[in-house]
């Protein structure tokens, strides 16, 4: 299929990656260009100007970027990828964003005779570059079967939750296990440190348990070591959770611990750590 790919970003790069390793012809788009000629460098393919010239004759437009308002700007803005689409095109967006947006890209997309899928995923950077994403959609079904055999590329599981924006509120729900999850963890390592006890020797046999998690299996070492110069960054967890609980505030939901740990992360980004992995919440606590 003719495809293209916008915002090659620690997702958006390797996620292009495997589309064109599953034979597509991907076109990419980035706002900073080295970064679309350092793909092109390494897959081959080509590169856009702008969101509009790499979406040109694309059947399935991707996306990837930070926030809403980039969402807004590279899918819906001038020289955006609606300008350069098709109509019958698809639009497959999996930033992290708010379901209002989603909803908000779906009628813009519909009033242009497109169509449009929120798809934000799970499993990281590294979930990224295994092809092993858990992929959340919200849209419509005779579209969602179109893009399914093409998001299995890097998706592990992909399943479609209900109409527009459905798969922003699953993300949602995702961030709010992790949150709670990522605070275990690191009060787990913090309770090690103080107790002498071999961390790695302990997580290798706990793992196998109850207590086992994707976050213990991936994020023990790296709050072991105090490396967090990689992964998921706190400003993005920081953009989520603020979503989320805005979204909580609308629906009426009672997330203390999540609005607990919303805090914990600002602290994170006080000590200068915004672009640190999500498992630095442990810095907090004093070894
Ligand atoms: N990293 C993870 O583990 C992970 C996991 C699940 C979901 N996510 C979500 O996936 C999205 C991307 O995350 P990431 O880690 O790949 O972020 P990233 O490394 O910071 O990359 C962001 C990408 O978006 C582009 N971008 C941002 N604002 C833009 C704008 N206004 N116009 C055009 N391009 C713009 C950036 O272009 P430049 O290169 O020019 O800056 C870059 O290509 C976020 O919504 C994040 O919450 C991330």
């Amino acid at each position: 299929m003719k495809l293209a790919f916008l915002g090659l970003g620690t997702m958006g790069f390797p996620m292009a990656g495997h589309l064109h390793e599953g034979g597509h012809e991907v076109c990419v788009y980035n706002r900073t260009t080295a970064k679309a000629q350092q793909w092109v460098g390494e897959y081959g393919g080509d590169f856009g100007e702008t969101p509009a010239q790499a979406a040109a004759g694309a059947e399935i437009v991707f996306c990837c970027v930070g926030n809403d308002d980039d969402l807004r700007q590279v899918v819906n803005g001038e020289q955006g990828a609606f300008e350069g689409m098709a109509p019958g095109a698809i639009l497959v967006d999996h930033t992290t964003a708010s379901a209002e947006v989603a909803r908000e890209l779906d009628a813009a997309a519909r009033a242009r005779g497109l169509h449009f899928i929120d798809a934000p995923v799970s499993g990281g950077q590294a979930g990224a570059q295994n092809g092993a994403l858990s992929i959340m959609c919200g849209g419509e079904a005779g579209v969602f079967a179109r893009i399914e055999p093409v998001i299995a590329a890097y998706g592990k599981s992909s399943s479609l939750l209900g109409a527009a924006g459905s798969g922003q509120l699953a993300k949602m729900v995702n961030q709010i296990c992790v949150a709670g999850a990522v605070q275990g963890l690191a009060e787990a390592v913090h309770f090690i440190k103080r107790s002498g006890l071999d961390g790695r020797a302990v997580f290798d046999v706990i793992r196998h348990g109850a207590a086992g998690s994707w976050q213990m299996d991936n994020r023990h070492e790296a709050m072991l070591d105090g490396e967090f110069d990689f992964g998921f960054a706190v400003d993005w967890m920081r953009k989520d959770l603020r979503i989320t609980l805005e979204e909580a505030r609308n629906n009426g939901a009672s997330l203390p611990i999540t609005a607990l740990l919303d805090q914990f992360y600002a602290d994170v980004q006080s000590m200068g750590g915004g672009r640190w992995d999500t498992c630095s919440l442990v810095k907090r606590l004093k070894d």
